[in-house]
């Protein structure tokens, strides 16, 4: 049997290429290397946390499409993933209210993405226990392999812990997932090289449906530094270090390649190059969403399918924990 691999987006906002480099563009890599069996879902209940949610139901639910869209125009593919929307799966919420019951509150105060979000986002206990039910997802299908960002590391930690901490208590019952990082695990926001590229600041994103003239705008007025030299060093130059990465990860080109393919050549010129790069790499991912965007009872059926498939596997594995646990009469 091939190892188990999952991963989720959450459906807050338009997609930036931070979220392709680090996540969806590996999702697809790792699907057609057919090493895994995959699931790919779109993390609604996650994105509740987010106050937008709540408010605006048809923006939900646009927000909600548009991830399966772009999971689809990626290349994830339903004949060889499952793809599903985690609140077509209520066993989530039931295996992460179990978590919760084993979940140390001094865990959850110490994750970082806790005490940002709570600094922009209205207070909410979601956000508290956001990472509870990030490890049931995980745990519900005895993934091995999670893809993610940097940003999610500390809640994939916890994951782990709260498996073995399960597993010590009531018997080996979980899998233990490890991270996949890509070679762009944090890409910073265009206009501040310090602050990772995040939906929550659009103003330093470029987004896989941005225009190509919006693509070149932004590229263009990408912040550079004085030196006008094209050279790879994260820590004294992150803002061109930021930009070869992008080149490097959607060209296919070595960053030592283009050092010296733009050694003696300005800042215009590499600016110029990159966003041509990036406009035809995204060409076709444009193409087919908006050609999918037509096809919306394809897309119901593609997740109703995807939320039975991981429904069964869910099912036999909370039927497990509750009797590990003694909540069922079952024998
Ligand atoms: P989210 O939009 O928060 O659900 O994130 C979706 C995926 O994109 C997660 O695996 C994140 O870790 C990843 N991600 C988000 N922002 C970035 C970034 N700036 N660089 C690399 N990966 C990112
Ligand atoms: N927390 C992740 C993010 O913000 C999204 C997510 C939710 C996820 N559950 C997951 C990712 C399970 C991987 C596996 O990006």
């Amino acid at each position: 049997m091939k190892p188990r691999l999952i991963a989720g987006i959450q459906p807050t906002g338009k997609l930036h290429i931070g979220n392709y480099l680090g996540a969806l563009k590996n999702f697809v890599e790792l699907q057609n290397s057919e090493k895994y069996d995959c699931l790919f879902f779109v993390a609604d209940l996650h994105s509740l946390t987010d106050p937008l949610g709540w408010n605006k139901p048809k923006e939900k639910q646009k927000q909600i499409e548009d991830v399966v869209l772009s999971y689809l125009a990626a290349g994830l593919d339903p004949k060889k993933s499952v793809l599903f929307l985690q609140s077509d799966v209520p066993t989530h919420s039931e295996l992460a209210w179990v978590l919760n019951t084993i979940t140390p509150m001094g865990e959850l105060f110490r994750m970082t993405q806790f005490k940002e979000k709570t600094e922009t986002h209205a207070e909410n206990t979601g956000l508290f226990t956001y990472p509870t039910l990030m490890a049931a997802d995980i745990l519900l299908y005895d993934a091995g392999f999670v893809p993610v960002g940097d940003d999610q590391l500390q809640h994939l930690e916890l994951t782990r812990t709260l498996a073995r901490k399960f597993n010590t208590r009531f018997g080996k019952t979980f899998t233990e997932p490890k991270p996949l990082l890509t070679e762009v695990p944090r890409l910073m926001s265009l206009d501040m090289p310090d602050k990772k590229m995040s939906k929550s600041r659009a103003e330093g994103c470029l987004f896989l449906d941005d225009s190509p003239n919006e693509i070149r705008n932004k590229i263009k007025r990408a912040v550079t530094d004085s030196e006008n030299s094209v050279v790879y060093a994260p820590e004294k130059r992150p803002a061109i270090s930021n930009l070869l990465l992008i080149f490097s990860a959607l060209g296919g080109v070595k960053i030592k390649e283009l050092e010296s393919r733009y050694k003696n050549k300005g800042y215009a010129e590499f600016k110029a190059d990159l966003a041509e790069v990036i406009v035809s790499s995204l060409s076709g991912f444009r193409k087919r969403k908006s050609e999918l965007k037509k096809q919306p009872n394809l897309l119901r059926k593609i997740i109703k399918d995807g939320a039975k498939k991981a429904g069964t596997l869910a099912a036999d594995k909370y039927r497990l924990v509750r009797k590990k646990i003694g909540l069922s009469l079952d024998t």
